[in-house]
């Protein structure tokens, strides 16, 4: 089998007057091949968790335990549910989106070709409700994933499906489940040990939104019918990519070198990321919580004061030219634009022929709607870039298993090397911590008393400020 066409970075609306220049680029020289340095040891030491996993997972007794548990689900099971939150549930979303049919879980099992997924996410009890009334438990497998087990939004719903299924199958409730979570810690595995609930691991050093080529993104993509291993393959093939260039072709340190650049050199404090593709949507909004979680930190590694990172925004081309681009346009310049560029549609529709359009469209008369959608991307560059707007493209040559590996690991490597240019760790989250402490003490957790009493001691707000 032939490997697929490589990623494209275009990066040429970067550079120039206005923009980036070789002063720029001279001043960063040292810090680039530092990063580069380090990356390259802490692969070599196999200290960089998702680095690993392409290869880890590719191995044939990984593939199949995956394999297995979804064989063993046929003619049993038909929907999976996926319970998780954050990095235990984006990366699925993202996979789906990109890889099924937009509308997967409508189609007909003949036509579907894997189970339909579901994911239950946010602890909304509409949402919940709504998908407990759409699905048939019976046919129904729960894929609880949660590295630590404790993330309360997906504790609940877990308990709550939990106690429902227990109800209406006493004997064999615990066959609907299938936990992904850490290999030892948390509370999962030992109530799987309890009832021999199947169980899947999410390595240890991987965190989770870095995890999505680990069981955690790949058992539901399998069920779905997705080619994980093109997946993994492509990923695969992006991490030599990035390992065998020299500093000035590797596409994730230039990049990164470019964001942190762009940032504290020059003021743009955003980044918009626009792919021109609907199947590259959630891939969006997985990298924004990627790039967002990983480089948002108060302190660097060495305890300096920082606050570091770039706010990611997510846009859809051409939707957005509808909403967001005037701001883009015409207000501040503090934003950097990357955009996603997909070179072949899975589907041709050509517009009509002259003679069935009104005079005013006569122009679509000959062309194609991936022309048109192209057109407006590389329309919208030109504008922001006559505007002196910073950006680059990232060309895809279609939206397809192993594409769609080099694009993560490319944007999980880029993250990497952007949190070492910032001096901070990538790979902690000590803010959200703070959130789920306080959050904690107002369920009445034991342990958490504390976080509680500092929320109610908190004064009470003025009457001026409740409108
Ligand atoms: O990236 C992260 O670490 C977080 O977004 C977690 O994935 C999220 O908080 C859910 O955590 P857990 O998998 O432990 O339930």
């Amino acid at each position: 089998m032939t490997a697929a066409k490589p990623l494209v970075f275009d990066l040429s609306t970067c550079f120039g007057r206005g923009r980036v220049t070789s002063k720029h680029l001279k001043s960063f020289e040292k810090m680039l091949i530092a990063a580069k340095e380090r990356v390259e040891r802490e692969v070599a030491e196999e200290k960089l968790g998702f680095w690993k996993a392409p290869e880890l997972q590719a191995k044939p007794k990984n593939l199949a335990a995956m394999a297995n548990l979804v064989a063993s689900w046929q003619g049993h099971y038909d929907t999976l549910v996926v319970v998780g939150i954050g990095g235990s549930a984006l990366g699925t979303r993202m996979l789906l989106n990109a890889l099924t049919h937009r509308y997967h879980n409508e189609l007909s099992a003949e036509k579907r070709g894997g189970m339909k997924v579901y994911l239950l996410e946010n602890d909304d009890p509409d949402s919940f409700e709504a998908l407990w009334s759409a699905i048939d438990p019976l046919k129904t497998v729960f894929n609880v994933i949660s590295k630590s087990g404790t993330t309360a939004e997906t504790a609940s719903q877990f308990a709550t499906v939990l106690q429902r299924m227990r109800k209406l199958y006493p004997n064999s409730w615990s066959e609907h489940f299938v936990f992904t979570t850490d290999p030892e810690k948390g509370v999962l595995r030992p109530f799987a040990a309890q009832h021999g609930i199947a169980c899947l691991d999410v390595p240890p050093d991987v965190g989770g939104r870095f995890s999505v080529l680990t069981p955690v993104g790949l058992l539901p993509a399998l069920a779905a019918g997705i080619d994980i291993q093109g997946l993994l393959k492509g990923a695969a093939a992006m991490s030599r990519r990035i390992l065998e260039a020299p500093a000035e072709r590797n596409p994730a340190l230039r990049i990164a070198g470019l964001h942190v650049l762009a940032d504290t050199a020059m003021g743009k404090n955003m980044v918009v990321v626009m792919p021109y593709a609907d199947g590259l949507r959630d891939w969006t909004e997985w990298f924004c919580q990627l790039w967002a979680e990983s480089l948002g930190k108060r302190s660097a590694e060495d305890g300096r004061e920082v606050r570091a990172g770039t706010t990611p925004i997510k846009a859809l081309g051409a939707i957005d030219q509808h909403s967001q681009m005037q701001l883009y346009m015409e207000g501040p310049d503090d934003k950097f634009f990357v955009f996603l560029h997909v070179e072949a549609f899975e589907k041709k529709v050509r517009f009509p022929g002259k003679k069935y359009l009104p005079d005013e469209l006569n122009y679509l008369s000959g062309h194609t709607m991936q022309e048109l959608i192209q057109a407006e991307l590389k329309a919208s560059r030109f504008a922001l870039s006559r505007q002196g707007r910073l950006s680059y493209e990232i060309r895809l040559p279609k939206i397809a298993a192993e594409t769609l590996g080099q694009l993560i690991f490319w944007a999980e490597a880029t993250t990497c090397y952007a949190g070492y240019l910032y001096g901070v760790n990538p790979f902690d989250q000590p803010g959200v911590e703070l959130g789920k402490k306080f959050a904690y003490g107002l369920m009445g957790r034991e342990g958490f008393e504390k976080f509680k009493q500092k929320i109610d001691k908190a004064p009470a707000p003025k009457e001026d400020h409740l409108l």
